[in-house]
Parts: C-alpha cells; structure tokens; sequence
C-alpha cells in the first residue's frame, strides 16, 4: 500500500517493517489509519525514539483494543496493564528465549503484543521475529492441504504451572506468578484464516503447542519439528535491534518471536502490554 503520513521501510525481505516519522502520542487520524495498515501488512512493526509514560503506553495499546492482561506476568507496580519483562544482571536466563507466540494458549489468544524498552544492555538483547505467512506459502502444496485440515492443541501448564518450566527455574519467581491460573488445554486450526489480513497462516508454535489433535505427543513431534525448522529459516525473519524507546508491536497470529539472552551481567528491562484478539477460524482449502 502506498503511506502517506508515515514512512515504512521493510526491515528484511522475510519479516518486519520500520514505521517511521510518527509520534505514538500524538497521532493524526491519517497516521493512524496508516499505522493500522502497516500492521496488517507486515505483521510486527518498530517504531523509534517514542518518549511514553506508562499512561502513554497504556493509552496507545487500547486505541487496538482492551488489554489482555497477561495472567502468570508479574506486572510493573501500580500497573497491572504492563507486564514486566525484566533480566537483571545476576540471572542468567531471560523471559521468551525461545521461538513462540504469546497467549496460543488461551481460547481467544491476543491479538499483539506492544514491548517498549526501557533499559537496555551496551550490547545484545535483540528480539527475532519469524513471518508465519511466509512459513505456510512456502511450504509444498501437498503439506499445505494436509494441515489445512488439522488442529493442535495448545497448552500453558508445562510452561507456567505447578512443575513447569518457570517453578523449576530458581529466576522465575521474580518472574512469574498465579500456576493456578492455568486453564484447561485449547484447539485452534493449524493453519488460520488471518483476522485481520485474511491470509493464509501457520498457528502453530514450539513453546505452546502441545501436539495435533487427535494425535499422541510422539506422533505429532516429528511433524511439528519439520514445520518449526521450516519456520524459522532465515528468509522468513528479522531481527530488531533496541534503543531505549524503541517500540516493537507483533501480531501474535502472523508471528513468532525470540529474545536472544546474549547480554549476561547487564540489566534489561522491558514493559509489554498485551492487547485483546479473538477466537481464530480454519483457513479453507482453495
Ligand atoms: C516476549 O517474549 O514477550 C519478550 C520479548 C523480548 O523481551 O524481546
């Protein structure tokens, strides 16, 4: 589409686009207009330089719509809209050091996700994204049709529950709260209907999906290890480089993302607001 009130660079051929000369706070109903269509068209985008009090940042994600507040996130104190994405300089593992795509675990998993940052390392600490468009386009057209016709379980107690992986690590308690709150496993369709794009996209992720339904974990591993390693080619990604300031906003249904833990000794801070999306349709064959 062609912008007129905002400029926006694509960041790679495979993922990801650069929103530039617009203030968050401060946006003209043209801009606004554009901003919405640069989400839909690139799935994650960056914006630069945004000074935005919490009030700020909270005001902007619910212009998307009402805040999904994360329930297992420990949140940024007297803001229970902004979880907090914090690595402090003693730990050594960090929040989303792997590929996945936040809330696949919930019915009506959220729409996006709207990380700012707040304090960065020297070095590191970048965040990748993966384009799940491209993922699905580019794999064979038999494959394609296969998983059309399927769904996959998605579940969060073996991440956030009692045992999972964030009560085994001694860091997560700082991190994460509520194991209660878990909530029984989901089914979403395989590959989506995009809601707001209308393309064709692969819903499936390493960290929440749990197996095909209908199939057993073993059977579905070696399926869903094929389509991980397709999906995360190079080709299809980007990686976005923080300053302070920075914004980044992903599609939860478009993209994966990975937050690379390469700044050990050195303060991260983070705040991110998740923001509502809805129960997700099966894309039907052509
Ligand atoms: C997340 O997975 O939500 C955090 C990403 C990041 O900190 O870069």
């Amino acid at each position: 589409m062609a912008y007129e009130s905002v400029q926006v660079r694509k960041l790679t051929g495979g993922c990801g686009a650069e929103v530039l000369g617009v203030d968050l706070k401060a946006l003209s109903n043209r801009q606004w207009d554009e901003v919405q269509a640069a989400f839909t068209e690139h799935g994650v985008i960056f914006f630069r330089d945004q000074v935005l009090t919490p009030e700020q940042h909270i005001a902007f994600a619910r212009r998307w719509a009402p805040i999904d507040v994360n329930r297992f996130f420990k949140h940024v104190e007297g803001h229970p809209e902004i979880a907090e994405v914090r690595k402090q300089p003693e730990q050594k593992t960090n929040i989303g050091g792997g590929w996945h795509t936040d809330h696949s675990y919930d019915e009506a998993p959220a729409m996006g996700s709207i990380l700012l940052a707040r304090e960065l390392p020297e070095e590191g600490g970048d965040t990748l994204f993966a384009n799940m468009y491209r993922a699905f386009e580019t794999l064979s057209p038999g494959l394609q049709r296969t998983l059309e016709g399927m769904n996959a379980v998605h579940g969060s107690a073996h991440v956030f529950g009692k045992g999972g992986v964030n009560d085994k690590n001694p860091e997560g308690k700082s991190r994460y709260g509520n194991q209660e709150k878990v909530g029984a496993d989901v089914v979403h369709p395989v590959v989506i209907r995009h809601p707001l794009s209308g393309r064709k996209a692969l819903y499936v992720n390493p960290a929440f999906t749990l197996r095909f339904e209908d199939w057993s974990a073993e059977d579905s591993k070696p399926l869903l290890e094929h389509l991980y390693r397709h999906a995360s080619r190079p080709e299809f990604t980007c990686r976005f480089r923080w300053r302070e300031g920075s914004i980044a906003f992903w599609d939860n249904r478009a993209t994966w993302h990975y937050a690379a833990n390469d700044y050990h000794g050195e303060r991260r801070l983070m705040h991110r607001i998740t923001v509502s999306g809805c129960a997700l349709e099966a894309a039907q064959r052509n």
